[in-house]
């Protein structure tokens, strides 16, 4: 399902606050590129896994999940070298800037719980609220897997892309940080999905 100009039907959602979400998401070219993969990768995995969320539910939610990105100060957003304190304690808000401005548009909680919730941890160590294992909304799950595989396999100002068996390496060992059941799924299914 490519979409965006295209934009399928979401149940119960305005057409138009959707777009201008998306429109919204525009502001910067890599925020942009890196949701369009998300978004992709999270509807091709929650297939395969045949979670209870419909298709076009989950592929907005991997579309928006970084729209709090659009609130966070651009220099702060696009800074070349690693962030201080300061600087990544704002970049984090990015999650509940992201929920409250879905929220406000009425979107499905499934979308408002993968903007919130996306940088959670499987072990409890991750933001905004620590939730740990299955507290973890499922679509957040899929999505920080799907977000952090397509990271890692982007080139960065820092670095060049990692390869597809280096990024899986990584996540695998990345200790606490993913629901490892569903990792497995991903990692074995990584050729459909990508
Ligand atoms: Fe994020």
């Amino acid at each position: 399902m490519e979409v965006v100009n295209d934009i399928p039907q979401l149940k119960g959602v305005s057409l138009s606050k959707l777009h201008s979400l998306i429109e919204r998401l525009k502001f910067d070219d890599n925020t942009y590129r890196h949701s369009m993969s998300v978004a992709k990768y999270s509807n091709r995995f929650n297939k395969i896994i045949a979670a209870n969320i419909n298709s076009e539910t989950i592929y907005y939610s991997g579309l928006l999940h970084d729209i709090g990105k659009t609130e966070v100060n651009i220099n702060i957003l696009n800074k070349k070298g690693s962030l201080d304190i300061d600087e990544f304690s704002i970049m984090m808000e990015h999650s509940k800037l992201g929920y409250n401005l879905l929220k406000k548009h009425l979107m499905p909680i499934e979308m408002q719980h993968a903007a919130l919730y996306h940088h959670e941890r499987w072990d409890g160590n991750g933001y905004p609220m620590k939730l740990e294992k299955q507290r973890i909304p499922l679509v957040a799950r899929i999505i920080s897997i799907c977000d952090v595989y397509d990271a890692l396999t982007s080139n960065r100002p820092y670095r060049k892309a990692f390869s597809i068996d280096e990024a899986l390496d990584i996540m695998k060992n990345s200790h606490g940080q993913f629901d490892n059941e569903l990792l497995d799924i991903f990692s074995k299914n990584i050729d459909s999905i990508i």
